[in-house]
């Protein structure tokens, strides 16, 4: 008789930033942020048990393209919780992968932070929120936001949170791109563009208070004009066929469309759910996206969904 061990499994969002204003490059290379992200309906399930060693196993959307080793983000948030609590790191990881990868929607942040919870949750560790989001401050700037979930004004390197009103449910299609966008390349191809036109440099990036004040009217019709992101620029110039693709969203009839984060995945906001269907169809018809979803928001952070 096979003895299988406990099993830990947590579900982890993606996100959106329906406002993201970055301000000039830091001596540490970072950029101070002033973001809004969303937690949407679109998830990673991350599944943890005991075992001789550490080893991580993803599967499913995007799998192909994820480095199980030492250099995987959930590899790496269990070796720091393990260093946390002073615990052998021996653990079978599990990643059933929904989120893109390298999409701009924190797909690897989730699965840092779904690791974190599921290994604190296995290991019945008495680790409070404040020290979880510091150890997850340190996989990645979006990390702890995955941790939080819902809405939330992200500033420093999005890292420091405090929550935001919003009313409702938010109706979201995603379009899903051929091949990623490395995050660092991006915010380099913005110093470059920024570099070109030094009178356009940037000032510190303001809080985005109509944007704010929509999503607490829960108006989607509010909110889609002041979706907002500084990095579009550079993600279309490094893909300009996401130009298209933003074009094809509103003309099949989205309120507003964005590059979500650092791309390439396009986030559009609908009036409701049943246009949202109709879009996502519409898109998938137009060929102009690798995949289409249809995701809510706000959802959740990452939370424990099942005990094996
Ligand atoms: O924090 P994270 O490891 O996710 O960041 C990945 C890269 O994105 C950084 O190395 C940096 O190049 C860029 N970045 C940035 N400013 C931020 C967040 C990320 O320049 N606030």
């Amino acid at each position: 008789m096979s003895v299988v061990s406990p099993s830990v499994t947590v579900r982890a969002p993606a996100k959106v930033n329906l406002h993201l204003g970055v301000g000039p490059r830091r001596p540490d290379g970072y950029h101070d942020l002033v973001t809004v992200f969303q937690a949407l309906s679109l998830h990673d399930d991350i599944t943890v048990r005991a075992a001789p060693e550490l080893t991580v196993r993803t599967r499913g959307e995007g799998a192909a393209f994820v480095a199980d080793d030492q250099t995987n983000l959930a590899y790496r948030a269990a070796v720091a919780l393990a260093a946390w609590a002073n615990h052998g790191s021996g653990l079978d990881i599990d990643i059933d992968k929904a989120i893109p990868v390298a999409g701009g929607m924190a797909g690897g942040s989730a699965d840092a932070a779904g690791t974190l919870v599921a290994v604190a949750e296995l290991w019945k560790l008495d680790i409070d929120r404040a020290a979880l989001s510091a150890l997850a401050a340190d996989l990645g700037s979006d990390v702890p936001f995955i941790l939080y979930g819902g809405t939330a004004l992200g500033t420093g390197r999005g890292e420091q949170l405090v929550p935001v009103l919003s009313r409702g449910e938010f109706h979201w299609v995603l379009a899903l791109a051929d091949g990623g966008l490395s995050t660092p390349k991006v915010f380099a191809e913005l110093d470059r563009l920024r570099d070109g036109r030094p009178e356009a440099g940037p000032g510190e990036p303001a809080r985005p208070d109509d944007l704010l004040a929509a999503l607490a009217s829960g108006d989607p019709h509010a909110v889609a004009p002041l979706l907002y992101n500084d990095l579009q620029p550079a993600a279309l110039g490094l893909k300009p066929a996401l130009r298209r693709t933003l074009r094809a969203g509103t003309e099949a009839g989205a309120l507003g469309g964005i590059v979500s984060g650092s791309g390439p995945t396009c986030a559009f906001l609908c009036a409701d759910q049943d246009s949202a269907v109709a879009v996502a169809a519409e898109l998938a018809g137009a060929g102009v996206a690798r995949g289409v979803r249809v995701a809510g928001g706000p959802v959740p952070g990452a939370k424990v969904v099942d005990h094996g």
